[in-house]
């Protein structure tokens, strides 16, 4: 997919359906249930248009700190324009792969829904990549869709999580009407 030019179908759908409706009514209980104090310096990983970390951000208090990474410039602008009332959001554009990023830095990391939309091959390295730039004893919370045909696995994220030095701490999977499973995880870097 062209990073700057996403297609029409997918922003008339990402405006609808995942900034009308998802980061206003579902969203939210899903941050509710990571348990933030509010305090953490949080990475989310490819946050596209900002529909999770608009409530990441509100949940945040003035002394932690919300950094969204993102390949595409065009949705890294639509969340800069979205989110511009807080003062609490650092944007930081361009590839986890070949970008500069701080060591053992951040307390908690976020993949939501991200992951299964790169290459198989590629995806180790991201998660290295994620792994280095997390304190030790940092959380990674992630969730995506398992469908078959677009989606990835629950063992494969736990491969790729064990395989980046991150411990489990806990992970499920629930029913969805479109996406037929989802999984979610928490996962730990150890000393
Ligand atoms: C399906 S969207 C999910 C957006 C957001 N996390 C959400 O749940 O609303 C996945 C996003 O990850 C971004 N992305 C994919 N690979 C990336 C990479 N290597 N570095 C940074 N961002 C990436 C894409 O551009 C896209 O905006």
């Amino acid at each position: 997919m062209d990073p700057e030019h996403p297609p029409l179908l997918r922003i008339i759908e990402e405006e609808l359906v995942d900034y009308r409706i998802r980061s206003r009514f579902s969203h939210p209980d899903f941050v509710k249930k990571l348990g933030l104090s509010g305090s953490e310096r949080v990475l989310e990983f490819g946050s596209g248009g900002g529909c999770l970390s608009r409530v990441l951000a509100r949940t945040l208090s003035p002394d932690g700190a919300l950094s969204c990474v993102e390949i595409s410039p065009y949705w890294m602008e639509k969340a800069r324009q979205r989110l511009k009332v807080f003062t609490n959001i650092e944007y930081l554009q361009g590839d986890i792969l070949t970008m500069s990023m701080p060591e053992n830095h951040f307390d908690v990391i976020i993949i939501h829904f991200v992951l299964h939309d790169i290459e198989p091959a590629a995806r180790i390295d991201v998660v290295g990549a994620l792994s280095k730039c997390l304190r030790p004893e940092g959380t990674v919370f992630i969730r995506e869709p398992a469908k078959p045909e677009h989606g990835m696995p629950l063992s494969e994220i736990r491969a790729l999580m064990r395989d980046a030095g991150l411990r489990e701490i806990r992970t499920g999977c629930t029913k969805s009407r479109q996406w037929r499973w989802i999984c979610d995880g928490t996962f730990k870097k150890s000393w």
